[in-house]
């Protein structure tokens, strides 16, 4: 059996590496060259947990190979981006372009599983692009729709001993997905429709976004009635039936950030409460900005100088590297850019960084007069600065060092 993955980013190549690792012969697809050919020469670094040392592996002993085209196989998995464009509409495009690379190679029994998280009926339009140019493969192929429910940072684990959603154009498709599955996932594999199982992936998204949205505006409320929302939170969740999630300064990510706006988009008319909890947690950067910038203006006022900025972390959550939608990066780039300030941005789990320049923990101890705990890195944790530095806790940070 062979399995071919088109698209090998933060899903596809870490699903492509387990099932390498089960002694299924795999090939892995991705139009990025260089990530092909680092990926081919061992090169691949990431900070993944276990990541790095099993895709070496299975490299290796060539159980997985990349390359630019697709070839046949007997399993296709499409886990390429499905991004939102400028009006935040999704954008399946790609999810099109990689169904129709695989076109060509397909064959009578082979079965085809989209990861990418799509809008309702997108794997009911593929299998009609499929069999409209394919009419041979009618009834022949198989065609299921799983969503990916990872945690980045503990992807592996989690590919292997979550529950998955398995969702076929019929039940034939979702049987035989669950049957490839079972191959490397021990969670429990539940069986439906695909329609179903996309708007499970949405749901599961949407709904993460509305319980942030909840503890963001909390913190606004909580900041104007000066109380302690890290108190609050905490005596709030000694009741049995409540469990408020963190606030932070925003939502980021590849998938609660913009997922929600696949359902707005669907169902613009029942989605107040989706499209208010998406709008208040990016006013909370909003937010989280307007009070850095009164606390510069404060700072002014009493040294005659503009402070020198530390800004602590720029990935979308702690402890990753990922900085995809992030709010973090978002308040150190628009404080770099528009503000009067010098502005260290220190983000330890990154070397380096596309559009900011990173400084290390030593410049911060030494040059800031305002610390901002943007993302609650454990590098953060034992961080000892003199008392007359002012800090501003957006992310729990000093709850976490207690
Ligand atoms: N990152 C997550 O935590 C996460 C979690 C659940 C679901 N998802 C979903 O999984 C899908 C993939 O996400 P990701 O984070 O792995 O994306 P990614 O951007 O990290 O990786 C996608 C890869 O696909 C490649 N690619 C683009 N077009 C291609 C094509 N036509 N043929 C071959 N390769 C192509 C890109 O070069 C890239 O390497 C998205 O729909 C995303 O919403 C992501």
């Amino acid at each position: 059996m062979k399995a071919l993955f088109v698209g090998l980013g933060y899903i596809g190549l870490p699903t492509a590496t387990i099932v390498a690792k089960k002694g299924i012969e795999v090939i892995g697809v991705d139009t990025n060259a260089d990530l092909v050919a680092q990926i081919n020469s061992e090169n691949f670094q990431t900070s993944e947990y276990q990541l790095q040392d099993m895709l070496a592996e299975v490299v290796r002993n060539k159980k997985l190979i990349a390359k630019t085209t697709p070839e046949e196989a007997d399993v296709f998995f499409i886990v390429v981006p499905t991004p939102i464009n400028q009006e935040n509409k999704p954008d399946i495009s790609i999810v099109k372009e990689a169904i129709e690379s695989i076109i060509p190679f397909l064959k009578s029994g082979d079965l085809i599983i989209i990861e990418s998280t799509v809008s309702q009926s997108t794997t009911n339009s593929m299998a009609n692009l499929i069999f409209n140019k394919r009419p041979d493969l009618n009834d022949s192929v198989f065609i299921s729709y799983c969503p990916e429910r990872v945690l980045p940072g503990n992807i592996i684990y989690e590919l292997e001993n979550n529950d998955r959603v398995v969702g076929g154009i019929n039940k034939e498709s979702a049987s035989r997905a669950k049957e490839f599955y079972r191959k490397f996932v021990k969670g429990s594999i539940h069986e439906t429709d695909s329609r179903t199982a996309e708007l499970c992936k949405l749901t599961e998204n949407a709904y993460r976004d509305v319980q942030i949205a909840f503890a963001n505006e909390l913190s606004i409320i909580a900041n104007k009635s000066n109380v302690d929302i890290w108190e609050l939170i905490d005596l709030a969740n000694k009741h049995p039936r409540i469990n408020i999630l963190n606030p932070g300064c925003g939502v980021g990510g590849h998938c609660i950030a913009v997922d929600p706006w696949f359902l707005i988009s669907d169902f613009p008319e029942h989605t107040q409460l989706i499209l208010t909890a998406r709008e208040r947690n990016l006013d909370k950067t909003k937010w989280c900005l307007n009070q850095i910038k009164y606390e510069i203006e404060l700072f002014r006022s009493k040294h005659d100088r503009y402070p020198i900025i530390a800004c602590m972390g720029i990935a979308y959550k702690e402890n990753s590297d990922d900085t995809r939608e992030s709010p973090a990066k978002l308040i150190a780039n628009e404080l770099t850019l528009n503000s009067q300030c010098e502005v260290l941005t220190c983000e330890p789990n990154l070397t380096q960084d596309d559009i900011l320049e990173l400084s290390n923990l030593d410049d911060v101890s030494k040059k800031a007069d305002l610390i901002l705990w943007l993302v609650a890195h454990d590098e953060f944790v034992d961080f000892n600065q003199s008392a007359e530095i002012k800090e501003i806790d957006f992310c729990g940070l000093r709850l976490k060092s207690k």
